[in-house]
């Protein structure tokens, strides 16, 4: 039988980078191959994201190109999967003449069976009902060969509705996966040679809620740390009104969990978080930072800002650069309010305009950069464990890695080192990375 190939685009979050991989490991175990050439491929899917305007129009300007390919392969079929195709349904169809069907974020594990529908039946599906319980995907997806590091998804959806969020619209309510099948998932890498999990969720600090037996992140946290052969745990994102104590006290008293937490706080501003329904203060927030840097002093601390939510002052956003310039944070990632569909935030008055919203977020852009690079040359001299990925892109005779707290170290080395733990000593901050000297294995 002739093989069929499939092409997946991603857009958006590590949860559909993961979700494209899921998608990947689904179809290739109905023979398909995945492939990087869409010109090539039979099948083409895209994994969308709807969380700002942005995203949205980028997956739109890439779909309009498929139109073309469809012209000289008839027999191509396009799906359109994800937050975007969740939150238009078939409203997909009236946009774009190439798509053949719609499936939403509940329905990865139903790909196969969607992909049989719409061939034998030559019919355009649209699914994006909810499940109340997740879905098993059902097959394992195992890793590239040589890969070290892997995503595993601990939960879905979220039950948090800030203001100015889409997701618990389109990803549903949360919903935890039952720890025996994390686990197993995990010790499975585990074997294949994965040293390093990053666990994924929109608010993995609430994991368990819905599970019978009491298990909660920590306690999750705790069975993975004994898995045998996992080096690193990671895991994001954090809500900081979920942050407990006990999960705090993991950074000390778990030797793989690595030194580094995403802790988005959206606003310096109380009033701003108030109408953002965060749930927390700014004075609880930088509570929370206080508590990491005393039970872990290494511990790097990266976060969300969102800039120009509706009413936002020039004295809220002054309060945001203080918080900034107070906390100092390792990375940040800032973004300018995109107004969604069916937020609450929506219904909000006094825009910000487009302008101003630009000139705060260049303007935090830079004191974040201010932040990072003084962070990085701090680092000079220090002696960093670096998991090798592999060569580095821009030197034949460097590798490069990523030490416990996510930053990137390029050093000189043989490519036999990858894969390996090593111990190097940083003789360069740069603001995207650090430069370093191998001492040892
Ligand atoms: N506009 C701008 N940024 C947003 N985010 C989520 N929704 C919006 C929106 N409507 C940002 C938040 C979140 C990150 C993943 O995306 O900062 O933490
Ligand atoms: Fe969106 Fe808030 Fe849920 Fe994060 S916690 S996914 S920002 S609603």
């Amino acid at each position: 039988m002739k093989t069929r190939y499939i092409y997946i685009a991603t857009f958006g979050c590590q949860m559909n980078v993961h979700d494209s991989e899921q998608m990947a490991a689904l179809l290739e175990e109905e023979g398909y191959r995945l492939t990087q050439d869409s010109a090539r491929a039979d099948v083409i899917l895209f994994n969308t994201c709807s969380i700002r305007d942005k995203a949205e129009q980028k997956a739109f300007s890439e779909l309009g190109r498929l139109v073309k390919l469809k012209e000289k392969n008839p027999g191509l079929l396009v799906g359109f999967g994800g937050c975007l195709a969740q939150h238009l349904g078939e409203g997909v169809y009236k946009r774009e003449k190439a798509v053949d069907f719609v499936f939403g974020t509940h329905h990865i594990s139903r790909l196969p069976e969607i992909l049989a529908a719409v061939t034998n039946g030559k019919k355009r599906a649209v699914e994006t009902c909810f499940f109340s319980e997740i879905q098993s995907l059902g097959v394992f997806a195992p890793p590239a060969p040589g890969e070290l590091s892997a995503f595993v998804s601990i939960m879905q959806g979220c039950d948090n509705y800030c203001s100015y969020c889409v997701v618990p619209y389109l990803r549903g309510p949360e919903m935890s996966r039952p720890p025996e099948e994390i686990l197993e998932e995990i010790r499975k890498l585990a074997c294949c040679g994965v040293k390093e999990v990053t666990l994924l969720g929109q608010n993995v600090n609430s994991y368990g809620k819905n599970l019978a037996g009491g298990c909660n992140f920590v306690s999750l946290l705790k069975s993975i740390e004994a898995i045998q052969g996992l080096e690193r745990i990671r895991f994001t994102t954090s809500h900081p009104k979920d942050l407990s104590d006990d999960l705090i006290d993991c950074f000390r008293s778990l030797s793989k969990l690595c030194e580094h937490i995403h802790l988005p706080v959206q606003s310096g501003s109380n009033r701003v978080l108030k109408r953002m329904n965060r749930g927390y203060s700014v004075g609880e927030y930088c509570a929370k930072v206080e508590r990491l840097r005393t039970v872990c002093p290494s511990i790097s601390i990266t976060s969300d800002v969102i800039v120009g939510f509706p009413g936002e002052t020039a004295k809220d956003y002054q309060e945001t650069v203080d918080m900034m310039e107070k906390i100092r944070f390792d990375s940040l990632f800032s973004f300018k309010y995109s107004e969604r569909k069916g937020t609450a935030a929506r219904t909000f008055n006094d825009p910000v305009p487009e302008a101003e919203k630009q000139r705060r977020l260049k303007e935090l852009q830079a004191l974040q950069d201010r932040h990072t690079q003084e962070k990085n040359s701090a680092l000079e001299g220090s002696v960093q464990e670096v998991l090798v990925e592999g060569p580095s892109k821009n030197s034949d005779s460097d590798m490069t890695g990523r030490t416990r707290a996510w930053r990137i170290v390029n050093f000189k080395g043989g490519r036999e080192l990858a894969g390996k733990k090593v111990k190097v000593e940083i003789t360069r901050g740069f603001l995207h990375s650090l430069r370093g000297r191998m001492i040892n294995r």
